[in-house]
């Protein structure tokens, strides 16, 4: 596997790969890599010829300085899980090559933003589209490919590709669960054993949540969420919405003509965890 940390060298290497018309399949990465990246490694090596993983934990994206410092870094082993993995190219940028100057791009994403996620982490989704716009252009990829745990990120990424009238295909992965249910993620990695075996209740109160919601009714699967996250003093509840899978709009009732999905963002202990389930 090749590993670059300068735009002018990936660029250089893409240049001979595109003048032989081999496609370019990108996975934008934080790092911390574990199998769910894997999974979407994997799937950019069936689709495309190369393909290039970048590591980059981007600054503009945290909207809180502590979650910044704490986020897990370990390049080296990401490197030895990728190449173990086949990809093709390592993209391991500074902050400096990716920002050379302040990025102070706001974008419009209307609602899409201001809900969920965009209204708990003001400037999260900002940030991010503010990176992946970045890395879009200097990878110019054919195919980019997303975890759909990070659901809201993936709207929010097809919207962007649509706003820079890109023909870039978003492509969007099912979440990878441990052994035990839990949503595979980097900040897994941050738990300890109590706050690990806490986190690992939550797809179980999202299995159950989907169970009340088609037995009773909306409304009673939120508040036994509620109640059921009150109930352990090391979890704190920041949001859990039953919205229109297509448009992130809240819903009070299930409309067999629309898809539903149940979205959680929580905190264990310090660390704030994201899961998502389809309802219908
Ligand atoms: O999902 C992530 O890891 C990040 O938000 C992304 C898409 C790599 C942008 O920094």
């Amino acid at each position: 596997m090749l590993i670059y940390t300068k735009i002018a060298d990936l660029r250089a290497f893409l240049k001979e790969k595109k003048s032989l018309n081999h496609t370019v399949g990108f996975v934008p990465t934080m790092g911390a890599l574990h199998n769910g990246h894997i999974s979407l490694i994997e799937a950019s090596k069936k689709a495309c010829n190369v393909t290039i993983c970048s590591v980059f934990v981007n600054p503009t994206q945290f909207n809180d300085k502590t979650d910044l410092e704490r986020y897990p870094r370990m390049p080296e082993k990401d490197a030895r899980f990728l190449e173990l993995a086949n990809c093709d190219v390592l993209f391991l940028p500074s902050v400096d090559e990716i920002y050379p100057k302040k990025d102070e791009t706001i974008f419009d994403f209307g609602f899409l933003d201001k809900t969920l996620d965009g209204k708990h982490r003001p400037g999260h989704f900002n940030g991010v589209a503010q990176v992946v716009k970045r890395l879009f252009e200097i990878v110019g990829p054919d195919k980019a490919f997303f975890g759909e745990k990070d659901y809201q990120q993936v709207m929010i990424i097809k919207a962007l590709v649509k706003q820079m009238g890109s023909s870039i295909e978003i492509v969007s992965c099912p979440i990878l669960r441990e052994a035990d249910g839990l949503a595979m993620s980097s900040r897994n990695t941050l738990l300890t054993s109590e706050e690990r075996e806490i986190a690992s209740r939550i797809p179980k109160l999202m299995l159950d949540a989907k169970k009340i919601v088609k037995e009773k009714s909306i409304s009673a699967a939120k508040l036994f969420i509620e109640e059921e996250t009150k109930k352990v003093s090391i979890m704190k509840l920041d949001y859990f919405e039953i919205c229109d899978a297509e448009t992130l709009e809240e819903i009070s009732e299930i409309n067999s003509q629309k898809k539903a999905i149940a979205l959680i963002a929580l905190f264990v202990g310090k660390i704030r965890l994201i899961d998502n389930l389809l309802i219908s």
